[in-house]
């Protein structure tokens, strides 16, 4: 058996809430000054703290990006719609599915949601949905399985924003929002037209201008939007 190198002994070693204490800055998202979140800047050193996926081999595990580091521009959109129409969320229970940072939860806490049940499946997206929770003063429930394996948890609604980055990913949240679907709990997209975005299945409610992630703070403002996945028609 292989010595572990010394990269993975460090990522062992890192706890990733001190890690993202120290090493990334609690900023206004660009799109959402109302909300702070604990964002990479280019000094985060994000590759000490990427996880090993399980699939290690000689030269060792891949690490996983860091998409909790970055408000992704479908997640800003839907957390924009959201705490502009309140009434959406308001006294009702929501999942944030693909949670990252937590924008979406976060919002919808902010705009009224009596819960927020966050779902995330990376143990340092998880400390930093905690953080970005506390920094913001709102409660939110954490579920850090793969919530599309089952059935959909007790919510209201479903708020999905930027789940499509990736065909796998994409392949296991479209069965899993059709199943909410039939549990009768609504659904909200929120993306800037990635590559695995289900077009034939969403409703298109409105659309914005937000960066995306990219260049360490945020990129160009590009066009992002809100849907509402529909049944198969
Ligand atoms: C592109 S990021 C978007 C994060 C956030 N919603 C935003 O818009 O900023 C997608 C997130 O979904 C998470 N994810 C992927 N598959 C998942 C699953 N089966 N259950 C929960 N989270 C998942 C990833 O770990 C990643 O943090």
């Amino acid at each position: 058996m292989n010595e572990p190198s010394e990269a993975m002994r460090e990522r062992e070693r890192l706890d990733p809430v001190e890690f993202i204490r120290a090493n990334m800055r609690l900023t206004p998202v660009p799109s959402l000054p109302e909300i702070r979140l604990y964002l990479a800047h280019p000094g985060s050193g994000l590759r000490r703290l990427l996880e090993p996926d399980g699939d290690s081999d000689e030269s060792g595990p891949e690490p996983q990006p860091p998409y909790w580091a970055y408000a992704w521009a479908g997640g800003a959109v839907l957390a924009r719609y959201i705490l502009e129409r309140p009434s959406i969320v308001a006294g009702k229970r929501v999942l944030d599915l693909g949670a990252g940072s937590g924008l979406v939860g976060i919002a919808a806490l902010k705009a009224g949601a009596r819960a927020v049940i966050a779902a995330e499946i990376d143990r340092n997206g998880l400390a930093a949905l905690r953080l970005n929770a506390e920094a913001s003063e709102v409660a939110i429930q954490i579920c850090d399985e793969d919530v599309t394996a089952g059935p959909p948890p007790a919510v209201d609604l479903v708020l999905a924003g930027d789940v499509f980055y990736a065909q796998d990913v994409g392949q296991r949240m479209v069965p899993f929002l059709d199943r909410c679907l039939a549990d009768g709990i609504d659904v909200l997209v929120g993306d800037p037209g990635r590559a695995w975005l289900p077009r034939s299945r969403l409703s298109l409610l409105g659309e914005y201008q937000v960066p995306d992630v990219g260049g360490n703070g945020g990129g160009e403002p590009k066009p992002s939007a809100v849907f509402a996945f529909v049944a198969e028609g």
